[in-house]
Formats: structure tokens, sequence, C-alpha cells
């Protein structure tokens, strides 16, 4: 039986090497728009405004969010032989993100995506390659062992990984460290409650959108209501909404913060970029009400530049918008000055 999520520690042990370890998905993003209304077929040449190549994939833009946070971060996962995987690894070392445990799979291609965006929506088009053979064989244990928060995406994008994670979840725990998972969309539609509720179980912080909370608990409800439907599943829950911000649930009560008020040059990775804010905030030691705050700035902010991470904030820009937020990180319970680097970062 996993202990209770008020028995986990909170604050994971600074001694290690790493802060944060992200598994999951990592690709190059064609991200293209405005596209028009009624997208043409029968071979009609369409103009678009922009079209920009840059890193995507839930967990790299995670990992890159949380690195620009101060975060010392590795990342494990899988790329092809091609130069889209080489492209994927110069990005994420570019922002030192540690790729020693991003394998090349010999065989199969790096996965790649078109985002087609329209204002602040998006269509995301995703051949898998590779993504389907990542597998538990991937997360080293060593650096299980070396980081004091694990954090996984793309859930229902990597079957093998999927049916695996709570192991590794739990594995992790064992070793002292904390988790969070990001499911993001499951293309299936399936939402499959006995592939992810073992993986609940060793969870301590569920990251969804709107529409993934309602999804995942079956039924169309408010964004509160099936919020509270998952805390009672296992971990805190904290579901990200778009302009309106987000919410979390503790299994008792519901905690708000708003976004930032914008003009989205496009909001690919905002959900991301706010994971990596939520985990670097609560990794820093601040409450629930301002790792929340913390969180929906980073995701606002994400939405000023094109792609999921040219945009992310450092940690001084982001609590700069929050009220109080540094002044309860000084408070801290913690001993933040454990995250080596974190002060002044300016990248
Ligand atoms: N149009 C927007 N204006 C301001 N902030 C936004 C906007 N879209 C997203 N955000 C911020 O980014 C966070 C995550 O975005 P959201 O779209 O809900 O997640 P996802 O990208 O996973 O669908 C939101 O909680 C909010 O803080
Ligand atoms: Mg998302």
């Amino acid at each position: 039986m996993p202990p209770a999520p008020s028995d986990r520690p909170s604050n994971p042990p600074f001694d290690r090497p790493f802060d944060l370890l992200v598994v999951g998905d990592a690709n190059p993003d064609v991200v293209l728009g405005p596209v028009p209304r009624d997208l043409a077929y029968g071979q009609r040449e369409q103009l678009v405004e922009r079209a920009d190549l840059v890193l995507g994939g839930s967990a790299a833009i995670m990992a890159c969010g949380a690195a620009r946070l101060g975060l010392r971060v590795a990342f494990a996962g899988r790329v092809g032989d091609d130069p889209a995987g080489a492209f994927v690894r110069t990005a994420l070392t570019a922002r030192g993100v540690d790729t020693s445990a991003l394998t090349t799979d010999p065989e199969l291609a790096t996965p790649l995506t078109a985002v087609l965006t329209r204002g602040a929506d998006r269509a995301i088009l995703t051949a898998p390659g590779c993504l389907a053979a990542t597998g538990p064989g991937d997360v080293p244990d060593a650096l299980l062992a070396g980081t004091r928060h694990v954090h996984a995406a793309s859930f229902f994008l990597m079957p093998r990984l999927a049916g695996a994670l709570a192991e590794v979840f739990a594995r992790a725990r064992e070793l002292g460290a904390t988790t969070s998972l990001d499911t993001n969309d499951d293309p299936s539609g399936r939402w499959d409650p006995e592939l992810l509720d073992p993986v609940l179980n060793v969870t301590d912080q569920l990251l969804p959108n709107a529409a993934e909370a309602r999804a995942l608990t079956g039924v169309a409800r408010g964004v509160a209501e099936a919020a509270a439907a998952l805390a009672r599943r296992g971990p805190l829950v904290v579901v990200k909404n778009s302009a309106e911000g987000a919410l979390a649930h503790d299994g008792t009560r519901v905690t708000a913060a708003p976004a930032l008020p914008v003009e989205p040059l496009d909001t690919v990775g905002a959900g991301d970029s706010f994971d990596a804010g939520f985990v670097a905030a609560v990794l820093r030691g601040l409450g629930l009400a301002d790792a929340l705050a913390v969180a929906a700035v980073c995701g606002s902010l994400s939405t000023r530049g094109r792609g999921g991470t040219e945009a992310q904030p450092t940690w001084d820009e982001a609590v700069a918008r929050v009220p109080g937020a540094g002044a309860s990180e000084a408070r801290g319970v913690t001993g933040v000055t454990g995250i080596t680097g974190v002060t002044g970062v300016s990248a």
C-alpha cells in the first residue's frame, strides 16, 4: 500500500546531482499558423503567415522550462538515429538539460509533430516513431537515485512505458524522490483507468488540463468536480484551465490561481511550462497557493513566444508577477539554497 499523500516527504533530499528527472517524449515541432478556418485538400497550396521548427514534446518542453527556472534537470527518453533526433539532443543540451539518458533507437524514427495554430487553439498531428518503444529500461536506476523529483509526460503516447510507470515511480519514491504526471491527451480516447490507476497510487502531483481532467473522470463535469474525483484516486490534482488559470484539489479543498492576462503568440507548451513552474515552486518549498500562482504565471508567460520553450521565464521573472511568493520562499521551510545556481539565474 503506498503511503497517503500527507505522509509523503514534500521536501526530498537536496544532496542529489539533479533536482528533476523528466521521463517522456522529445521531438521537433513544426508550428504553423495561423491556419485558415477550412483547411483545404485537393492539393491546394495555402499560405500561412509563419512556420517555426522548435523543440517539442511535453516532457522536453517541461524539462527546458524547469532548467530555465534554475533546476538541475536530466532527461530520459528515446530519439531515432536521424537528423530530427540530433536536433532534439542539441536543443535539450543548449538549455542545460543532461541528455546522457536520452537513448538513440537504432531502428525507429524520431517522433515528429506538426502543430497547426489558430488563435489560442491548436491541432496537433504526431507520428510517434520510437515513442512507442520507450520503456522502463530507458530510465536508469542511477538517475532515479540521483534526483529529488521525477516527472513523466505524454503517458498515453508511450504504452510500454505507461504499463511500467507505476514501478518506475514506486522505485523513485523508495529512493526518496517525489513524483508528478502530466498525462496529456489520449489519442485513442480510452483514458484507460486500469492503466492509469496503479500510477496514480504512486503519483504525488497529477497535472492534467481541464479537458483531460474531464476525460479522465469519464463524465462531463465542472473542472473542480473533475479535480475532486481525480484527487480521490490518490494524488494532489492540479488542473490547468487556459486563460482561466488553474486550480488544485488536495482531496479536501480547492485552491485556485488566475492566469496572467497576455496576448498569446501561440499557446504551444503552456501546460508543460506550467508543470515546470509548479514542480520548481514545490521543490523550492513554496506552499500550494503560491506554487499554483507561480505555475500559472509560467504558463501564461510562455505564450508570449513561438513554440513551447522560447518564452519560458526565469524564476525571478515568474515570482516578480506573484505578489508574496518571493517572501514565502524567503521564509522557506526548506533550505531552498540546496538548489545550486538558482538565485540570479538570468538565462
Ligand atoms: N490564453 C491564455 N492567456 C493567459 N494564460 C494562459 C493562456 N493559455 C494558457 N495560459 C496559462 O498556461 C497554463 C496552461 O495552459 P493550458 O492551455 O490550460 O494547458 P495545456 O497547454 O496543457 O492545454 C494555464 O493554466 C494558464 O496559466
Ligand atoms: Mg498539456
